[in-house]
């Protein structure tokens, strides 16, 4: 029994989605405490490709409680239709809950959320264009519409046509964008509000009783660590805290009930949007990893930036998350190569650095410090046991283990569900990290 968090531990599209899924199938709560419909966590099941963005990737198991919660952003026109989606593919959504204090993402937030990226000429952050950041905002503003405002019919309209009238004054004003009309976007939300109404629920104490049954809570994090907006690349950030304190915060619970952390990092690192990223790699080989790693954004189809595992990074998401071990996704991409480098620490003018400087222009100017090591060029994407990879591959593993100074607790070698190696089973099993702190293997006696 353990109530457990899964983060991104780099820049997001770690493979969340996927280390949910599977692990989901020990929960019986799975709840998504932060971010909207900017994420797209993809999950494989039999052939079957299932992206979401913001239904909880446990959703495939039918017995399994999959709570939006309370920190989310909801765009009601976008859930509905992955709603709708999900049952078209035969997929069950009675065990769907929506928190009645999640806010909402509005038309108008994701109107100005474009035209101020694009106002912003070459200092744009690259957002998903979905909104997110001025939902947000309006929220910290406490101008926000929530999930209970949508579900009071009598005072939604007055809330509405107050909150849009000074909305058009800003999307008129300043960015001379056509106004909305009050009334259509009100019996437009009427009409979503009467779709979403049977799955809304006080998420912060349904959660709470699962806690008290000693039911297994899986906390599922969007977006990575440097995306946090307190403790990522900022300003090139999304508006949420995507680290697991965001998950407490996000679903209504108190930290003691956590048992277990795991950070989601990708075998190498890519990233979205604009930003500093010290080990990008913009040539050959960057490519080959775009390529090979199918590198595209689920959510807008951008092309993912790629580049070199960053041991600084996952250093600072072990310290920043607290984690207690980590899940290697897309190992398989690092297949063919005949090197591959790690970046073990940053120079910066002229000094070797070990720590992520929360300065953004010390950030920006980093030059990575590799060390290189040889492939295992041969397919590792039917391997699933320590066993079965080759000494190589399980070297480089190590070798990650031994800088992050946590155990490598799950691989991933496929989008599939079993393509992956559970090294030590983080929710149920004995503690038996094969691959030890210090990068040696644990005699398991
Ligand atoms: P998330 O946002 O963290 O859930 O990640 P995304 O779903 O946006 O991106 C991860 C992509 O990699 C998806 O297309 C997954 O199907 C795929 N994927 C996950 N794990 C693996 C893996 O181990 N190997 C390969 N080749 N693909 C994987
Ligand atoms: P998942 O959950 C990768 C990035 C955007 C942009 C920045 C701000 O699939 O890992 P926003 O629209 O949030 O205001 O954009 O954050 N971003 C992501 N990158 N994966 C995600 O989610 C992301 N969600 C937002 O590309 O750089
Ligand atoms: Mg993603």
């Amino acid at each position: 029994m353990a109530n457990v968090i899964v983060i991104g531990a780099q820049w997001g599209d770690e493979g969340k989605g996927k280390i949910t899924d599977l692990l989901s199938s020990s929960a019986d709560v799975v709840v998504r405490s932060q971010g909207g419909v900017n994420a797209g966590h993809t999950v494989v099941v039999a052939g079957q490709t299932f992206k979401l963005h913001l239904i909880p990737s446990g959703i495939l198991y039918p017995d399994t409680e999959c709570i939006i919660g309370s920190g989310t952003v909801i765009d009601p026109e976008v859930v509905i239709e992955e709603m709708e989606q999900l049952k078209k593919l035969g997929v069950t959504i009675d065990n769907l809950y929506i928190s009645q204090t999640a806010h909402i993402t509005m038309p108008y937030h994701r109107s100005i959320d474009r035209a101020s990226e694009e106002r912003r000429g070459d200092y744009k952050i690259g957002t998903t264009g979905r909104g997110i950041g001025p939902t947000y905002a309006d929220k910290s503003e406490r101008t926000g519409v929530r999930v209970l405002d949508l579900m009071d019919s009598k005072l939604l309209p007055e809330k509405l046509e107050w909150t849009i009238n000074y909305k058009n004054v800003i999307l008129e004003k300043l960015y001379n964008l056509p106004p909305l009309d009050p009334k259509e976007v009100i019996k437009e939300y009427l009409k979503y509000a009467e779709y979403l109404r049977p799955y809304v629920i006080d998420s912060s104490l349904k959660i709470y009783e699962a806690v008290k049954k000693k039911k297994n809570i899986l906390f599922e994090g969007a977006q990575g660590t440097l995306l946090d907006l307190d403790h990522g690349t900022y300003p090139y950030v999304t508006s949420s805290n995507p680290i697991a304190g965001g998950a407490c915060v996000g679903s209504g619970v108190g930290p003691t009930i956590i048992d277990r952390v795991i950070g989601v990092a990708k075998a190498y690192t890519t990233r979205v949007g604009e930003g500093p990223f010290p080990t990008e790699l913009t040539e050959e080989i960057g490519q080959l990893l775009g390529d090979r790693g199918a590198e595209f954004g689920t959510t807008t189809g951008r092309s993912r930036r790629c580049g070199w595992f960053d041991a600084v990074i996952g250093r600072y998401a072990v310290r920043i998350n607290g984690l207690d071990c980590l899940a290697i996704t897309k190992l398989d991409v690092l297949d063919t190569l005949e090197e591959i480098k790690v970046c073990v620490a940053y120079e910066i003018d002229g000094e070797t650095c070990y720590h992520f400087p929360s300065n953004a222009s010390h950030f920006a100017n980093c030059k990575p410090v590799y060390k290189t090591l040889p492939g295992w060029q041969q397919p590792t994407t039917e391997c699933r046991t320590l066993e079965d990879l080759p000494q190589q591959a399980l070297d480089y593993l190590k070798f990650l283990a031994e800088l992050m100074e946590v155990p490598i607790a799950i691989i991933s070698l496929g989008a599939s569900r079993d393509q992956t190696i559970i090294v030590e089973d983080p929710i149920h099993g004995p503690k038996r990290a094969l691959l030890d702190a210090d990068g040696s293997p644990v005699n398991e006696g």
